[in-house]
């Protein structure tokens, strides 16, 4: 195994998707009162009726004490009503799960493995351990994993909470391999396992594609969650512009024929850049800003607003510095976005600023 993501998928518990489309109702820190809603994952839990219905509640056990949760919801949701603090890297509650990451992983009464607590849904009576050894072991061992082969400096505070809290060493691997150059490692032959010197710590460090002025896709950070691609894909904007291609520690994100974005199906919605957990997806400005220097987060201001381009009523969050639009979000929470948006409300505000000087 490299890398938890990579190297996880279907190891641990079986077919990775087992539990694809459990999630009924609850959001993870939000546990569900039993009234299924509309604002759930993916875009045939959308097709709910707002009041779908009463969900009975059943009694779980986590870490000895039981928790009342609705039939339906996940692992996950018990453990936040309870206040359990989860690891979760792949999870999303505007996307479908994909059991991609494993660091959720929790330990359940009479299953052989493992199970995913972001995907698997609470049983009247089941007994659940978060914290046990085993637990621990296998959070440190995927969080350390990555952390070895991808750049996690921007994953945010959470990834940098568990690190201390699993007492992540990623450096025990050694001192990183040197970086692939541009190119290589989308050329890689799928299966071909290219054996490591030993010495060094595998990883996934290669020059930023750089196709345009809207956004840039750094795969140094790239922990391959699949969020990019269930955004592209059946959960928003069904474009499917990329895909994962190769096999194993070679995998990558990936357009059809590794084309440019520009000569690919992407139509710019930036859908993947809102799911994205550790900043392999970027807009251009942030990225410019970044390389610059000039990016400061304590400086920056968010405003709410409406997109005006359409009728629509998507909901923008407009991160500003210095009084300049420096990013552009949708609230994952907002019940028409659902956190996506398209390219006029993502990347359409230059028209805001004045052009010249003095404008
Ligand atoms: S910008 Fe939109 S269409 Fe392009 S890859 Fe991302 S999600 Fe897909
Ligand atoms: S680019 Fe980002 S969202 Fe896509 S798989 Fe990699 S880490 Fe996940
Ligand atoms: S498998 Fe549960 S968060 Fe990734």
């Amino acid at each position: 195994m490299t890398a938890g993501t990579r190297a996880s998928k279907e190891s641990v518990d079986g077919p990775a998707n087992q539990d694809e489309g459990a999630l009924q109702s609850g959001h993870r820190g939000r546990p569900s009162s039993g009234v299924e809603s509309t604002a759930v994952r993916g875009a045939s839990r959308r097709r709910l009726p707002i009041i779908a219905s009463i969900s009975r509640l059943i009694d779980v056990e986590i870490d000895g004490k039981t928790v009342r949760a609705p039939e339906g919801s996940t692992i996950l949701d018990a453990c936040a009503g309870l206040g359990v603090d989860t690891p979760t890297l792949c999870y999303s509650e505007s996307l479908a799960p994909v059991n991609a990451c494993r660091v959720c992983v929790v330990e359940v009464e009479g299953s052989r493995v493992l199970v995913p607590a972001c995907s698997r849904r609470v049983e009247k009576g089941m007994v659940v351990s978060t914290d046990s050894d085993r637990v621990r072991h296998s959070r440190r061992m995927v969080l350390e994993l990555l952390g070895s082969s991808v750049d996690m400096s921007l994953a945010g505070p959470d990834v940098a909470r568990w690190n201390e809290v699993y007492e992540v060493d990623a450096q025990r691997y050694g001192p990183p391999a040197p970086a692939s150059a541009a190119g290589e490692r989308d050329r890689r032959r799928p299966g071909h396992h290219e054996a490591p010197d030993g010495l060094t710590a595998a990883n996934v460090a290669q020059p930023v594609k750089i196709d345009d002025e809207l956004y840039i896709r750094d795969y140094s950070r790239c922990i391959l969650c699949y969020k990019c691609t269930q955004a592209c894909g059946e959960d928003a904007q069904n474009t499917f512009a990329i895909s994962v291609a190769g096999r194993g520690f070679d995998a990558t994100i990936a357009t059809e024929y590794d084309a440019p974005l520009t000569d690919s199906a992407c139509v710019y919605c930036g859908n993947c850049i809102g799911v994205c957990p550790t900043g392999a997806l970027m807009p251009k400005s942030e990225y410019d800003m970044r390389q610059d220097g000039t990016w400061d987060e304590s400086k920056q201001t968010t405003t709410r607003t409406v997109c005006t381009f359409c009728g629509v009523g998507c909901n923008l969050d407009l991160h500003v510095q210095d009084n300049k639009i420096v990013r552009v979000d949708s609230p994952k929470d907002h019940d028409v976005t659902h956190g996506n948006l398209c390219i006029k409300g993502r990347f359409g505000y230059s028209h805001v600023h004045p052009a010249f000087p003095g404008d």
